[in-house]
């Protein structure tokens, strides 16, 4: 049993037969959003997240970062199971969430504060990750003064401070132009790389899906169900060459193949089997 002992070891974070079920918008009944998901995560691995809109991936990762209740199944840190939210694990959303009327230094320091680490060694933690994220010299300004790019890095550096073990991430660059975008994936892969940390990131883009991760987590929706958790074979470290090697290419194509949505051909042959069976019937 040697080696199932080191697969659990490895494994940081592991969701167990999620379900989630939401009230309907007429008020009346429920609907299921997550159906049965359980995969794991390896520590310092690269996991993204992708499917449709509105198959429950922003849903699940709140169910990750305690944001959100499972209506059943739960999510494991470290073998024990998780409730609320916990300094373990940071998030950073799509919209910029920085609080406005706090400087850039005082929004690194807030995650800090929450953790009971107060005062000056907050202050030179929050100098420490703002130096990190290359932004030292704007400690003292105020979250409307930066790029949406800029203001993305101090979310990161903000999530990351308080060391969680792992890293929740929700379209975080969904907001960013193309070429903004680029660099804060490279940027993020370089922070990824140097610390102990587990990255769970939710997008829309099957390139960003791609370039950054380890294996992706393909979902389907209605309910949101696990399609397939694909290994992505491309060897790190991960630069402009790697988007022309065939690897890329053919994972990219699967991961397509997976999430894209029925072709209406498909879906009137569908009914269509649907109607013969019911002319069928005696
Ligand atoms: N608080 C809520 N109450 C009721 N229904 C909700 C709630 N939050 C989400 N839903 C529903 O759950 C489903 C999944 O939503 P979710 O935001 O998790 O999807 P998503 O995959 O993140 O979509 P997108 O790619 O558009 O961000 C949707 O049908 C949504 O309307
Ligand atoms: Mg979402």
């Amino acid at each position: 049993m040697e080696g199932s002992k080191e697969v659990f070891n490895d494994c940081i974070l592991e969701a167990r037969h999620i379900v989630k079920d939401f009230e309907n918008s007429s008020g009346k009944g429920m609907h299921r959003v997550l159906d049965d998901i359980s995969f794991s995560v390896r520590r310092r691995e690269f996991l993204s997240v992708i499917g449709p809109s509105g198959c429950g991936k922003s849903t699940l990762i709140r169910i990750a970062a305690g944001l959100e209740t499972a209506t059943s199944g739960e999510f494991l840190l470290d073998g024990k199971v998780v409730r609320g939210t916990g300094a373990e694990r940071g998030m950073v959303f799509q919209k910029y969430s920085l609080f406005p009327w706090l400087s850039v230094k005082q929004n690194v320091m807030f995650g800090l504060e929450s953790t009971g680490r107060g005062g000056d060694e907050a202050e030179e933690v929050a100098e420490q990750w703002l130096e990190i994220v290359g932004l030292e010299k704007y400690g003292e300004f105020f979250p409307k003064q930066l790029s949406g790019g800029m203001q993305q890095r101090v979310a990161i550096a903000r999530a990351l401070a308080p060391q969680p073990r792992v890293l929740l991430m929700d379209e975080p660059f969904g907001a960013l132009d193309a070429q903004t975008r680029t660099q804060m994936q490279r940027y993020l892969l370089e922070v990824w790389k140097n610390i102990d940390i587990t990255i769970i990131f939710v997008t829309h883009d099957l390139d960003e899906a791609v370039f950054l991760s380890d294996r992706i987590l393909t979902l389907q929706a209605n309910p949101g169900k696990i399609k397939e958790l694909v290994d992505v074979p491309i060897p790190r470290p991960r630069n402009k060459e790697s988007l022309s090697l065939r690897e890329f290419n053919e994972t990219r194509k699967h991961i397509e193949e997976l999430i894209r949505p029925p072709k209406v051909n498909e879906v009137v042959e569908e009914d269509f089997k649907i109607v013969n069976m019911v002319g069928m019937q005696p």
